[in-house]
């Protein structure tokens, strides 16, 4: 998708759609009239307002509004999005609604926008949220559709004009803010794609193969290792659940070091992602309902290579590394077994009680694995527990820290990205659920606070290091198309990873 910016007004430019982001007082209001969503409106005469408003179309968050121009403004069709109130407006509002009025326009067949930025404070981030907005809403996995070849071939939005507010002067700073937004969404919408892909063509290979073209196109070091590696590492809990795939497991880092020697020696930061690439539940095999979406339980190591791939084009002053192990559960002959011990990597035993507890074992052995780096952070992402979905629901990530400061951090980025994370206890006593009678410790607890005592269990791997884990188990896919969303894989954590690393160089300038 192709972004211009343009002055002056709107509602003459030539294109398929115009698109207004609309406030719900915008179309009455009489103090503050909004100038060019008015001047569409004389243009036809006042039957723009007048059949939105027959229509029920008041500007609330979730309203759309199609309308034929027949000749009275430049485009054929304006679309009316609902931004919600003015008071409590953020550029994530604005984000669903430009998803929902790239998917309205691509039902229409249309291939040109224009599109009004509303006047609100913070411009750039403005921008940067219609941008994301227009290039998650258009994404779309139909890779496997040979029917309907029409629905695939359709037209698709390729060029966008953005008219600035009134009295507003283009700044190159805009020209910046479209490209990294594109950059971040398009990334996304990779992670999106290894998400949505089949198990067996997202095998622990497939994925890993997929890491190292990304790393060579951006320039990330790579390096992969096998089941001999894994062995050699004593990555116990990683061989036992990888042992009854025979899918080969992968051992994936990926580093982006500095060019400057000053700020390749600074601490780096470590991202962890979990990349179970289909969880059956293994001996402990889940039923059918619940292993259908199984595909998603490797979304961790998505969002952490998709963030990767724009981290390594803002170049910032401190090392990054992420790194993640993948394999499949699988039930089999070979299979791990309840009532196996596995030694980790850091010599803890544990008792394996449920098979289908497997992503903290892998997690656990590979936050071992990064935090020799030494590094200033480790951040997590796993879709580790059914029990989060229960507790926060399909659009909220779990957000677990012992570290108050660090969480700020995470918890800010995710605000500014516009994704929603919410914390949970790293609560002590818990962890009593995990004692064994033969080994150091269970891999399963019960039901009763199960996400915090998965947590826990992630914990013993971190030592003092500064640590968060996110359970995205539920908002890795939407149950339904909303917004920006599709129905599917979401991308979710690509844009909280990509703004930490934004807000820390900012941090690390400010301090220098
Ligand atoms: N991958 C699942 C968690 C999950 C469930 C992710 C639903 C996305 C949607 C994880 O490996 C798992 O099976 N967890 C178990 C843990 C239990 C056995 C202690 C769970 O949540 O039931
Ligand atoms: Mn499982
Ligand atoms: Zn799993």
């Amino acid at each position: 998708m192709n972004f211009a910016f343009a002055a002056a007004d709107a509602s003459k430019a030539r294109a398929d759609v115009l698109v207004f982001p609309v406030f719900d007082t915008d179309l009455t209001d009489k103090k503050h009239p909004p100038k060019n969503l008015i001047s569409a409106d004389k243009k036809t005469k006042g039957l723009l307002f007048k059949t939105a408003a027959s229509e029920g179309f008041k500007g609330k968050a979730e309203q759309t509004f199609v309308f034929q121009s027949h000749g009275k403004v430049g485009a054929t069709r304006v679309i009316l999005v609902g931004l919600g109130a003015r008071a409590k407006f953020t550029p994530e509002a604005l984000r669903l609604a430009a998803g929902r009025a790239v998917k309205t326009a691509t039902r229409m067949k249309a291939k040109t926008a224009v599109v009004q930025l509303p006047v609100v404070r913070e411009l750039d981030q403005a921008i940067k949220a219609i941008v994301e907005g227009f290039e998650l809403g258009a994404y779309k996995y139909d890779r496997w559709k040979t029917q309907n070849k029409d629905e695939k071939n359709a037209p698709r939005l390729d060029k966008v004009q953005l008219f600035l507010p009134e009295g507003v002067k283009k700044e190159k700073m805009h020209d910046g803010m479209v490209a990294h937004a594109r950059l971040v969404a398009h990334a996304t919408n990779w992670a999106r794609d290894l998400v949505n892909e089949p198990p067996a063509t997202m095998t622990p290979t497939i994925l890993a193969d997929a890491a190292k073209t990304m790393a060579k196109e951006v320039g990330l070091n790579i390096a992969i290792g096998d089941r001999k590696k894994i062995t050699e590492l004593k990555m116990g809990m990683f061989l036992g659940v990888a042992r009854g795939s025979i899918e080969e497991p992968r051992l994936v880092q990926l580093s982006y070091i500095p060019r400057d020697p000053e700020a390749a020696k600074r601490q780096p930061v470590c991202f962890v992602g979990k990349a179970i690439t289909f969880d059956s539940g293994g001996l402990s095999l889940k039923p059918s309902d619940a292993m259908i979406d199984m595909k998603t339980d490797m979304a961790g190591s998505a969002a952490v290579l998709g963030a990767m791939k724009v981290i390594a084009r803002m170049a910032p002053p401190f090392p990054v590394h992420a790194y993640f192990g993948a394999c499949e559960n699988m039930p089999d002959g070979n299979a791990y077994r309840l009532g196996d011990v596995l030694v980790s990597k850091l010599g803890k035993t544990v008792e394996i009680t449920n098979t289908d507890a497997e992503g903290r074992l892998v997690l656990g052995d590979i936050l071992a694995y990064a935090n020799e780096q030494k590094p200033a952070a480790i951040i997590d992402l796993a879709t580790l527990t059914g029990a989060c979905i229960i507790a926060l629901g399909n659009y909220i990530a779990g957000a677990f820290s012992a570290d108050d400061q660090l969480f700020y951090d995470v918890s800010e980025s995710a605000r500014l990205a516009g994704e929603e994370i919410w914390r949970l206890p790293l609560t002590e006593f818990q962890r009593d659920v995990l004692k064994s009678e033969v080994a150091d410790m269970k891999n399963a607890g019960d039901r009763a606070g199960g996400s915090i005592s998965a947590a826990l269990f992630l914990k013993e791997f971190v030592g003092d290091t500064p640590w968060v884990h996110l359970d995205i188990a539920g908002p890795s896919q939407s149950p339904r198309e909303r917004g920006y969303f599709s129905k599917g894989a979401t991308g979710i954590g690509v844009r909280t990873l990509v703004e930490f690393i934004a807000r820390r160089t900012e941090q690390l300038a400010a301090a220098q």
